[in-house]
């Protein structure tokens, strides 16, 4: 029976030693606790790093025993890995980058090579327990290079990967002097999933201007395999913190709370100690609130958790520090007689102390710098099973795109944070139960259940996809079928389009006139006295001729505007008209004045605009403008505006490569049709044609046609084998 491999740098159960003993305890952070409640089932196994350097052999056979039977499996870091690669690697070089505190970033070679040995250990560990058909669900940044390393050893397998940390925007990603490496290594994966619309963005943004791969919307195309990177907001076990609240350990908790905190209101704040949470900046607008605020003398309390992590990299040392000073010196200015102004506690506590904290708090204070989702305030959130209580969130936490009734505050802006926790303490209950019911149904329906399923149908989806493309691809096995129905047939007719198809795609259009090979292979098909090929394009009659003019073929121009039989003179369709080029023309050349590197082509009865010249990105956008701005003008003049490979194309309606192809083949009989194309232009000839044509889309996106080859290379190999 298949299983699913979860692999994560941590596993769930941290193993400590005290008083030589080996003891395990659940892991913090929002992945472990997260997926805590998926791996039990049935044979899946997690696999990660147990917390601690285990150097005795037979340590390390009695903890994992211990691990297994808990579906779990170790990779033991030996102290080196631990400050390289955990330490070095993760947490000092990708971790700021990735929460854009760039500034914090070491790029030392040591960490990167260790970074990869490490990837290389897991790799090694999953291979010893993957089987056909088992599920690897990869999770977070110590182990972008994992997805490629398996897909090299396993390329069938099924891989999902998962971020659970921000993907900056390309300006940050592109510091990395490795980022190519890491990219590769997430291609890997079939599934990439991130918290939000715009990590998925910005991961699809890196990979189209850092490899030469094309994205179509949300699918990379990555060596004939469609990978698909796209959002699945996580959530948690919604109605484990719901019940938690009837468990008597939480109960007692809660009337301790009760009686230590009388009339006194609660601002609870819980994270990991990291710069990215905002725990300074927390901590000072709580300062000048009480400072603004004295009528709170004695009536509020911020009660902080700060569970200790990574305590051995600089930066985090620096803030523990700097956190105790600040909660020293606001206690010391405001505290009174019989209280704290701030309850400051630098531990981990269970799961019953946290939730009878949250049950309790009157307000959730999370602001973090950065945060790629954010559980505590989920957590909050399921734990008010009375519907009141307020949330105050930071925008740049991930979970602010669903908890939209939260009081969203910029975590920079201290007034704004200062104005929020006074906005929390004096609303009314019906506004409270108002926004918390709301909040309450969003954690309640996407649960961590939720997020599970939908990520596994996603995978087996996307597995679903390449299944049917390995279907179409024209294999040497299919390419063999089309050769014995070509030497069997007495009469072909070869639809060929130019750009793209025959040649490569080159930013300047003039230069991709025949090269000798493409000549030699031309001579070849249209020697044979059977063959009539016909060149189908959206080129200028006046190139085609100048390039093709003498060879023993048709040609059909501008996209059917024009034909010319072998050895004819060019012939246009009757009743065309141009009047309609000056218009277009101007709001053409205003889009041209505005992006530099774009220019217009202007052929009989189209006109082109090019961006091919153009910064990525910067050509997309304004083609997109361009296009609704034309789609208007063009409304109700019989004109058509098509998108193509970096160009927009007008043109009358009337013309069209698919009915030029029909055109052509009335009256004539076949018994060999083939049309190979590679562009949007090329779809109205694989749909006119009848449906026995052999009709081959070059590239692998979404086509009318049966057989797909990859580039114009493959398409010289295909056509060098029928001659
Ligand atoms: N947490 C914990 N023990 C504690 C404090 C917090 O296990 O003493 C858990 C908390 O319940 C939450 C997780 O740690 O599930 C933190 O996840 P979050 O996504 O908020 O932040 P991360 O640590 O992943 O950056
Ligand atoms: C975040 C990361 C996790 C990590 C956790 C705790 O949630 O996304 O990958 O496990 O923090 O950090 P630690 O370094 O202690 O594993």
């Amino acid at each position: 029976m298949s299983k699913t491999i979860i692999v994560s740098n941590r596993l769930p159960v941290r193993t400590t030693e005290k008083d030589g003993e080996y003891v395990l305890a659940p892991s913090e952070g929002g992945l472990a606790t997260g997926l805590g409640s998926i791996y039990r089932d049935g044979h899946n196994v997690w696999i990660g790093w147990p917390g601690l350097e285990v150097t005795e052999q037979k340590d390390q056979d009695r903890i994992q025993r211990e691990l297994a039977t808990m579906n779990l499996k170790p990779v033991y870091l030996t102290q080196d890995e631990i400050n390289n690669y955990y330490e070095g690697f993760s947490n000092e070089t990708l971790w700021p980058v990735f929460h854009y505190m760039s500034t914090y970033a070491r790029y030392e070679q040591s960490y990167w090579d260790c970074y990869y040995r490490v990837n290389e250990k897991f790799r090694d560990v999953i291979l010893e327990t993957a089987e056909p058909g088992d599920i690897i669900w990869i999770h977070d940044y110590q182990l972008l290079l994992l997805p490629g390393m398996i897909r090299a050893a396993l390329p069938d397998i099924s891989i999902g990967f998962f971020l659970h940390i921000p993907f900056p925007s390309f300006e940050l990603f592109r510091l990395l002097p490795w980022r190519a490496e890491l990219l590769d290594g997430m291609l890997g994966a079939d599934l990439l999933g991130f918290h939000t619309f715009d990590d998925s963005r910005h991961f699809i943004n890196a990979v189209t201007r850092l490899l030469p791969i094309n994205a179509s919307s949300n699918v990379l195309m990555v060596n004939d395999r469609a990978v698909i990177a796209e959002p699945f907001p996580m959530g948690i076990d919604y109605e484990r913190y719901g019940s938690m609240v009837n468990n008597p350990d939480v109960k007692d908790q809660l009337k301790q709370l009760k009686d230590n905190f009388n009339d006194i209101k609660m601002i609870l704040s819980i994270d990991r100690l990291d710069y990215s949470k905002g725990i300074l900046q927390r901590l000072q607008a709580y300062e000048l609130f009480l400072q603004l605020h004295p009528e709170y003398t004695e009536k509020i309390v911020l009660y902080m958790i700060v569970v200790p992590s990574r305590d051995n990299v600089p930066q985090y040392i620096y803030l523990r520090d700097e956190i105790d000073k600040l909660v020293g010196g606001i206690n010391a200015r405001f505290r009174t007689i019989n209280w704290h102004p701030v309850h400051y506690f630098y531990r981990s506590f269970p799961i019953e102390t946290l939730s009878a904290l949250y049950h309790f708090a009157d307000v959730g204070l999370v602001t973090p710098m950065r945060d790629g989702m954010n559980l505590v305030s989920k957590e909050y959130v399921a734990s008010r099973t009375n519907n009141d209580g307020v949330l105050i969130l930071s925008e740049m936490a991930g979970a602010s795109r669903e908890l939209i009734d939260s009081l969203i505050v910029n975590p920079n802006n201290i007034g704004a944070i200062t104005r929020a926790i006074e906005e929390a303490l004096v609303m009314p209950k019906p506004e409270q139960y108002r926004r918390m019911k709301q909040m309450r149904q969003v954690v309640a329906k996407f649960n961590i259940a939720h997020w599970v399923k939908l990520f596994m149908t996603r995978l087996q989806e996307v597995k679903q996809i390449q299944q049917s493309m390995l279907a179409r691809r024209l294999s040497p096995d299919m390419q063999h079928q089309v050769q014995q129905q070509y030497q069997k047939a007495e009469k072909r007719a070869i639809f060929l389009d130019y750009d793209g198809t025959l040649v490569g795609f080159n930013v300047n259009i003039d230069l991709a006139s025949p090269d000798q090979e493409l000549y030699k292979l031309l001579q070849q098909l249209t020697a044979d006295p059977r063959n009539e090929v016909i060149m189908i394009s959206g080129r200028k009659h006046e190139t085609l001729s100048e390039w093709l003019g003498n060879m023993n073929m048709d040609l059909i121009a501008e996209h059917g505007a024009w034909t010319k039989k072998q050895g004819a003179r060019w012939k246009k369709i009757p009743g065309l008209t141009d009047q309609w080029k000056q218009d277009i023309y101007s709001t053409l050349d205003t889009y041209t004045d505005r992006t530099p590197g774009a220019f217009i082509e202007e052929k009989s009865y189209s006109l082109v605009w090019h961006y091919r010249k153009v910064e990525e990105g910067l050509g997309e956008l304004r083609a997109n403008e361009l296009t609704n701005t034309l789609r208007y003008y063009t409304n109700d003049k019989g004109l058509q505006v098509l998108p193509g490979d970096k160009v927009i194309e007008v043109k009358n309606v009337e013309i069209n490569k698919g009915r030029a192809a029909i055109n052509w083949l009335q009256d004539r009989h076949y018994d060999f049709v083939m049309a190979i194309g590679d562009d949007h232009t090329d779809e109205d000839i694989f749909k006119a044609l009848p449906e026995d044509t052999i009709s081959i889309k070059v590239g692998s996106q979404v086509s009318a046609a049966r057989y797909y080859l990859r580039n114009f290379h493959e398409v010289r190999q295909f056509l060098a084998t029928l001659v």
